[in-house]
This record gives structure tokens, sequence and C-alpha cells, in this order.
């Protein structure tokens, strides 16, 4: 159980970082929704949170911007008096073929999925050595594992944060914080319901018949943040597909 602890997740509102914002607080986190643009979403989502009896806040900040994750970390330890969790969730694609892939698209793509994640690990890490513990879970993919024919920009921010995950955890174990990372396959949410290839083909071309849902990467990261002797480690949450 997480009780009392106070979890940062990012891009909270809908999808994946919903129902990873739900699911810490069904296990007795506080809930700190970060979002980029949908206010309303964002409050829904700390309204379920609320539900489980814990308190919960949505806070509107672009993760791209370093200033501004700065006050963001500030904030909600003024708000709830410390971080104990760190989910970095928040992620954009802009797919395209590397011959017509614009460099707009590649900058956006790794501002927000991976210097997102150095931003906020960067302003929260004062608070995790000063305390001596932390949880920080990276949302990676699979496509920073294998690849992905038109997600060069996005396989790229994805394998960085592997690398990330992986520097951050031999830095900080020594301070009692763990950093780990999830990575999943293909997860019925906006953003592969935005996807071009035909939903049949995917789901044959996965192991366990199916794509994944939001709650199936949830109990991945319920299970990392509840985890004392893991750390450095990328968990698929694939179905099977890289394997
Ligand atoms: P989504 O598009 O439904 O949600 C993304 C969230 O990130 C939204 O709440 C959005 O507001 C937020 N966000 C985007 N840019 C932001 C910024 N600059 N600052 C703050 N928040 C920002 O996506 P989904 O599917 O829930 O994905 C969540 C994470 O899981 C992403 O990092 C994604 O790359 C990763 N992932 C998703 C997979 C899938 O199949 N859906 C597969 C593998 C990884």
């Amino acid at each position: 159980m997480l009780n009392g602890q106070t979890a940062i997740v990012t891009g909270g509102s809908r999808g994946i970082g919903a129902a990873i914002a739900k699911k810490l607080a069904s296990l007795g986190a506080n809930v700190a929704v970060v979002y980029a643009g949908n206010a309303e979403l964002a409050e829904k989502v700390c309204e379920e949170c609320r539900e489980f009896g814990v308190k919960a806040q949505s806070y509107c900040c672009n993760v791209a911007d370093f200033a501004a994750t700065k006050e963001l970390a500030a904030q909600v330890k003024a708000d709830f008096g410390t971080v104990d969790i760190l989910i970095n969730n928040a992620g954009i694609t802009r797919d395209n073929l590397i011959a017509m892939m614009t460099e707009q698209n590649f900058d956006e793509v790794i501002d927000t999925n991976l210097k997102g994640a150095f931003n906020m690990i960067r302003n929260c890490a004062g608070i995790f050595i000063r305390k001596r513990g932390g949880r920080i879970v990276n949302i990676s993919s699979v496509s920073g594992i294998i690849g992905n024919p038109g997600q060069s920009n996005y396989s790229a921010s994805k394998a960085g944060l592997i690398g990330l995950t992986k520097s951050v955890a031999k830095e900080l174990a020594s301070r009692g914080v763990t950093c780990n990372a999830v990575a999943p396959g293909f997860i019925d949410t906006d953003m592969t319901r935005s996807l071009k290839t035909d939903r049949d083909e995917i789901e044959k071309a996965i192991p366990l018949g199916r794509l994944g849902s939001a709650e199936d990467v949830a109990q991945t990261v319920a299970f990392l943040v509840q985890a004392d002797y893991i750390t450095g480690e990328v968990i698929r949450v694939d179905g099977g597909i890289a394997m």
C-alpha cells in the first residue's frame, strides 16, 4: 500500500496516465495529475482519485519546459508536503518515414518524451535525495527496444529513456531511490486509435492476441513503485510482441 505517499503522474489526464493515477490512488497515494491542455479531463481524473479517499490535484505544465517543471515540483511539494513517486508518462508521437521527417517532428518528440522526463527527474531529485527515498518509473515503449518503421524520432526518445533510467538508477541507488522503466506494446488508447494500421493485423501480431489496456500498464507501474529491490529494470507490457 502507498498510504500517505505523494505521486506525480505526467500526462495523467487520459489514457495510460489516467489509469496510473487512479491505480496509485486506489493504493492510498495522493496524486498530482499533470496535464498539457485539457483541464476538464484532468479534473475528472482527480475526482475519480478522490473517491479512494486521497488528495488529488491537477497541474497544467508542459514537461518539455524546464522552468515550468521546476515550478511544478516546488508547487507539488508545497501543496502535498513532499514527493515520493514520479511517473514520467507524458508522451507524443509525430510519425513519419525518416526521409520525410521534419526537424520539428524530431525535436518535438525528443523534447516531450525524453527531455520532459529529464526535466521532471532533475527537479524532483533534490527532494528524493534529501528524504533518502523515492520511486521513479519512466514510460518507455517497445519501439525503443526493437524499433518501428515511421517512428525513428519516437524510438530514439524511448530508447533514450531506457539509458536515462539506468544511469539515474545507478546514481541514486545509494540514496534509496529506484528508477525503472515500463515498455508498453500496443495499448488501446487515443494514441493507438489514431494509427492507420488495421487493428486485426495488429492483434494477429501479438502473441496474447489482443491490444493491452491502460490498466495492464498501470498494474506494472504499481508493482514497480512498491518493489524495494528492483532498479534499472525495463519491463515490457506488450502481450509478447517484442519477444
Ligand atoms: P495519450 O496521447 O492518450 O496521452 C498522453 C498524455 O500526455 C496526455 O495526457 C497529454 O496531455 C500528455 N502530454 C503530451 N505532451 C505533454 C507535455 N508536453 N507536457 C505534459 N503532458 C503532455 O497517450 P497514451 O497512449 O496514454 O500514452 C502514454 C505514454 O505511454 C506515452 O509516453 C506513450 O509514448 C507511451 N506508450 C503508449 C503506447 C500505446 O500503445 N498507447 C505504447 C507504448 C508507449
